[in-house]
């Protein structure tokens, strides 16, 4: 057996090998036949500049791209979608230029194509990465359907600060979770073989630091020290590499006052250099340019040669490469090698996806028509929807709710919104196709719903572009609201963010809910204490009001197409909500950044009453609910923690295990999180970090141990050192239900 193991790896390193060499000899070939303009143009990405199936592009600017493109000047395209559009471009290139070099098409598929998924923080709320890997799969189905080959997703940026507008995109604040959240979106994408018709190429963004602008301000400065970069940030981008994404974006903001687009550190001595990734970097919008901006680069020339010694291989939209590289490259500042090993990667990613073998594998009419939408599809986001959901509180057991004879008062505008929830980055989400919430409850027809819009939270049509006009004086819906609570038995009030009011460039300096939303909430409670509060939105909110007075709040977050029917399933019980927060939700927008793995300090501090601690003299320190929390309609109980031995040394292994028993009365998934504390170390060292969890399924009164191994790689850092390594001492270890766990076990490292 073990020799037939021996012969299979063999053969399988022999063939790889084969078929690497020869990937490797036929780009070496058409890069001899290359001039420089023809490579230059490999390392430019256009926005799609005409409605590709009309007529010729008008306009100087339409046009002299239109000649780039015939004159094989352009490698790749964003924004072009559809079999038709997709093929006709393709065909220029294949067929007009000299060298007939297949064009790569990308969009920013980030939680579905026409299918919208739960926006990726929502989905990480799920804690499932099958689940998740699942949702990305199917925006590879859809979106391969539609003639695309590559997405910008996943966006990987840790962040800490609710108010940056882009944390909707993310997997939260956890660089533990972050990195496994990484790996399942990129292998969701990707699947097993990049050359099969269904899979595209992912690109892991946006490296790096782009989720700690200052201020929770997009595109801000971004002040992170070494150290916070490789262990909280650099993580999740890590993961993508060793999952074998095949892209990589960089970023807006500095890095140690450097623009990340300019930054060799991060791009040639880190990525390419140290984890020795082998696909190719694309620029963000413009970001080559914008080095002038922000006083880094003189000139747009300066800009291209920063950035192409730096390690962009790609410009997006800058269109720099292509006026300026040939010259750079003739004068000597920017080294023909650069150019080769940055056409030499994009090629690369062509050839991996197959295109040299058919351009035209994404461009099929029948499967576009067939797959794009598919009842099959909405099935698939409909089940991450339902997992996605966070009940935060249910005092009194008053979800779920009875299936009949009440009357059920439905307020807020957002209930009757088909649009919100469809959340930002929606590809080509057509709008207004979500279910509703209103629709969801109306397909259970045993109570007499009463729709009150109440209050409008915005006016007019919303899309990726408009600020929203937010309104803040018209209450005369309240009346109407009040009337109806008054007479119902329940209410539901569905309150949150319109669908555009995160994503990028939503940054907010208010967490509260938008508009008069909170004042009705509090005209409605005075008539009717049942209410259930449903939480529509893409980032946590200041709701410190609402824990206080209402006794349900779920948080349901932009759930996309099926958001309508995952609600009204859990409200009603037929799915028993398991959801645990990725990010803390903040007391109030004074204690942002927030997040649980933070440092004690020299003067920690439980209360506020101590002058002379690290505490706030007006709300506690503590976030409103922690990283990890979620309710469920059942209990669990922890119990019987115990640890396998109390010190290991680096080749060893303990074993922690605890007993979670399902105290209530609903069959339930409880996601139990094992969390360690080093207690001293060559840094600083957080008070807690997640090292793992097990999502557990329980009938009432059953129970289970769940065991958790902890290894040496599990307590490793990134030291004083500047290594990944860990340090013998003193650790805590936790298992519970969400980080404020606070029963632990302790062990020793020994040398
Ligand atoms: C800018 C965004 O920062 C990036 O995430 C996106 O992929 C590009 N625009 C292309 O749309």
């Amino acid at each position: 057996m073990r020799k037939l193991i021996t012969l299979l790896l063999i053969t399988v390193l022999i063939v790889s090998c084969v078929n690497n060499s020869e990937k490797e000899t036929f780009i070496n070939d058409l890069l001899s036949q290359m001039t420089l303009d023809e490579k230059i143009g490999q390392m430019n990405q256009y926005n799609g500049f005409w409605d590709a199936t009309g007529p010729m592009p008008e306009g100087e600017y339409q046009k002299a791209r239109y000649r780039d493109l015939k004159n094989g000047l352009v490698g790749s395209m964003l924004n072009v979608t559809g079999v038709d559009n997709v093929r006709a471009l393709q065909k220029i290139a294949v067929e007009e230029t000299r060298l007939g070099i297949p064009l790569i098409f990308a969009f920013d598929v980030i939680h579905g194509y026409e299918t919208i998924s739960p926006i990726p923080l929502a989905e990480s709320a799920s804690w499932d990465l099958e689940a998740i890997e699942k949702s990305a799969r199917v925006a590879a189905i859809e979106a391969s359907a539609a003639g695309l080959n590559w997405t910008f997703a996943p966006m990987v940026d840790i962040s800490r600060d609710a108010r940056w507008g882009r944390v909707m995109e993310g997997a939260g604040e956890d660089p533990f979770l972050g990195s496994l959240i990484a790996k399942a979106r990129v292998k969701g994408f990707q699947g097993d073989d990049l050359s099969a018709f269904n899979t595209i190429a992912a690109c892991a963004k946006h490296f790096a630091s782009y989720g700690f602008a200052e201020a929770g301000r997009d595109y801000n400065t971004a002040d992170t020290n070494e150290y916070t970069l490789f262990n909280t940030i650099l993580p999740p981008f890590k993961a993508a590499v060793d999952a074998g994404v095949s892209t990589f974006m960089n970023s807006f903001n500095t890095v140690d006052e450097i623009p990340a687009t300019g930054s060799t550190f991060l791009q040639r001595d880190i990525l390419k250099g140290e984890w020795g990734f082998n696909g190719f970097v694309v620029s963000d919008w413009g970001s080559i340019g914008e080095m002038i901006p922000h006083g880094y680069a003189r000139d747009g020339a300066h800009a291209a040669e920063i950035a192409a010694n730096a390690g962009s291989d790609m410009d997006m939209e800058s269109s720099l490469y292509v006026r300026k590289l040939n010259e750079l490259v003739t004068s000597g500042k920017v080294d023909i090698s650069i150019v080769d090993d940055a056409v030499s990667r994009i090629l690369g990613v062509k050839y991996d996806l197959g295109l040299f073998d058919d351009p035209y594998k994404y461009c099929n009419k029948e499967r576009e028509k067939e797959i794009i939408g598919s009842k099959e599809n909405q099935e698939a986001v409909l089940d991450i929807a339902r997992k996605s959901i966070v009940l935060l509180k249910n005092e009194n057991q008053l979800l779920p709710l009875k299936k009949n004879n009440q009357t059920i008062a439905v307020i807020g505008q957002l209930a009757n919104d088909k649009n919100s929830s469809i959340g930002n980055w929606r590809g080509r989400g057509i709008a207004n196709s979500a279910i509703s919430v209103l629709e969801g409850l109306k397909s259970y027809e045993g109570n007499k719903l009463i729709y009150k819009k109440g209050v409008d939270v915005y006016y007019g049509d919303t899309n990726f572009f408009t600020r929203l006009d937010i309104n803040y004086s018209d209450r005369s819906g309240f009346n109407q609201a009040r009337l109806a609570a008054k007479s119902s038995d329940v209410v539901i009030m569905v309150l949150g963010e319109e669908g555009f009011q995160t994503g990028e460039g939503r940054s907010r300096t208010n967490l509260l809910l938008p508009g008069l939303q909170q004042e009705l909430l509090e005209e409605v409670y005075k008539v009717n204490k049942n209410v259930v509060l449903v939480l529509v939105n893409g980032r946590p909110l200041n709701i410190s009001w609402a824990d206080e007075n209402i006794p349900a709040i779920v948080e349901a977050w932009q759930l996309g197409s099926q958001a309508g029917n995952a609600i009204a399933q859990v409200l009603y019980g037929d799915y028993n909500p398991s959801g645990k927060l990725t990010m803390s939700f903040p007391r109030n927008v004074g204690q942002v950044p927030i997040y649980y793995n933070y440092k004690n300090t020299g003067r920690p501090s439980k209360s506020q009453k101590t002058v002379t601690a690290s505490a706030y003299s007006d709300v506690e320190n503590s976030p409103l609910y922690p990283f990890g929390y979620g309710l469920s309609y059942t209990s669990f109980d922890y119990s019987d923690l115990k640890i396998s031995s109390d010190s290991m040394n680096v080749n060893q292994s303990i074993i922690v295990s605890v007993t979670v028993a399902n105290s209530g009365k609903y069959k339930g998934k409880e996601v139990v999180q094992l969390y360690t504390r080093d207690l001293y170390g060559s840094l600083t060292r957080p008070l807690k970090e997640l090292k793992g969890f097990k999502m557990v399924e329980l009938e009432p009164g059953e129970s289970k141990t769940v065991n958790f191994t902890i290894d040496n790689s599990l307590l490793k850092y990134y030291t004083v050192n500047k290594k990944w390594e860990s340090e013998s001492g003193d650790f805590n270890v936790y298992i519970g239900g969400d980080s404020n766990v606070e029963i632990f076990k302790k062990f020793k490292l020994i040398d």
